[in-house]
């Protein structure tokens, strides 16, 4: 039985990973309460312990506009923790899988950015988040890079989906940006995609891969599609009107990329499959987070 640790279990994707790697081998699940990243001594003897043949790290620093003012903190966890799995991989002989971000780039593009694009992170989280994926190359060169955007999931704590939901239950009328384009992208998806790639992963298949849901959208056309889809499962809102607004009009401490769409290509055709559109997933999220909404 492949020996798989998992750290940051108690995250979005990290409780689908949860779900899904016991699949595929002995899975040792690591959340907070298990350890804390934060004080990092120890991590790579904890992990050598294990003695894993898979390391997943779900594990992440994910708070963009705090991490502005908690630069050490994003990185500790961003960028050192990352560099220590890697250099505990390598020492253990075991193989890494490392979630990485959209916010590597800068958005300036006007297509979907391949896998090789120039990174030019705008904010603190995003150069923490490179950092970390450097380090990793670095030290190992038995590892996956896995970028995704715009995560959300019933599970783990609030996110975009969830803000919508409760703010549309508050409010009669709501402004969302729509000079950010990007693809929301399903927790359970990117787990389901991780324990797909695990068994091919080989020195021929080694590197960077985006992941994502499949299409792009502004943040205020999935704030619309979001309602339409909780107004049809029976959620409570008493929203009447969603209007577009600018990032000017919405400032936040940290500038987004304004177009930040991952070209999956490379790990559609090493899985052998493409990812499902963002709606449908949308859908189904909704759906399971019925059960869990109050
Ligand atoms: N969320 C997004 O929109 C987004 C977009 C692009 C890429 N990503 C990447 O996708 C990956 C997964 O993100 P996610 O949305 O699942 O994030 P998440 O829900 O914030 O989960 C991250 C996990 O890391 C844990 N963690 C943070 N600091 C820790 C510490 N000091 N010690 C131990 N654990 C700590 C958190 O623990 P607690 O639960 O105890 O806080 C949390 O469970 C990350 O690599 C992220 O950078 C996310």
């Amino acid at each position: 039985m492949m020996k798989i640790l998992l750290l940051g279990a108690q995250g979005q994707v990290g409780q689908e990973l949860k779900l899904v790697l016991p699949s595929l081998g002995t899975v040792t699940a690591w959340g907070r309460a298990d350890f804390d990243l934060a004080t990092s001594g120890g991590l790579m003897a904890a992990v050598v312990e294990q003695q894993p043949d898979l390391i997943v790290n779900a594990a992440a620093y994910t708070a963009v506009d705090r991490a502005e003012s908690e630069p050490e903190l994003a990185h500790q966890i961003n960028a050192v923790v990352p560099e220590q799995l890697a250099q505990a991989a390598e020492s253990c002989g075991s193989k890494l899988i490392h979630i990485s971000t959209d916010y590597v780039f800068d958005g300036r593009q006007n297509r979907p950015y391949q896998i090789d694009a120039a990174t030019n992170p705008l904010g603190v989280y995003g150069q923490s988040k490179l950092a970390g994926e450097q380090a990793v190359q670095r030290a190992t060169d038995r590892y996956a890079i896995l970028r995704t955007a715009w995560v959300y999931g019933a599970k783990g704590k609030g996110n975009f989906v969830k803000t919508m939901l409760r703010l549309g239950a508050e409010r009669d009328e709501l402004g969302v940006v729509y000079d950010q384009v990007g693809t929301p992208t399903w927790a359970y998806d990117i787990a389901q995609a991780i324990a797909a790639l695990v068994p091919q992963l080989n020195e021929q298949t080694f590197g960077i891969y985006h992941y994502t849901n499949s299409g792009a959208v502004s943040w205020y056309d999935f704030a619309v599609a979001i309602f339409e889809e909780a107004r049809t499962l029976g959620y409570p809102l008493q929203l009447s009107s969603v209007r577009p607004i600018t990032s000017e009009q919405y400032p936040t401490p940290t500038e987004r990329p304004a177009y930040s769409v991952l070209a999956g290509d490379r790990l559609a055709r090493v899985l052998n499959q493409t990812a499902p559109h963002w709606r449908a997933s949308l859908r189904k999220m909704l759906k399971e987070y019925l059960n869990i909404y109050k």
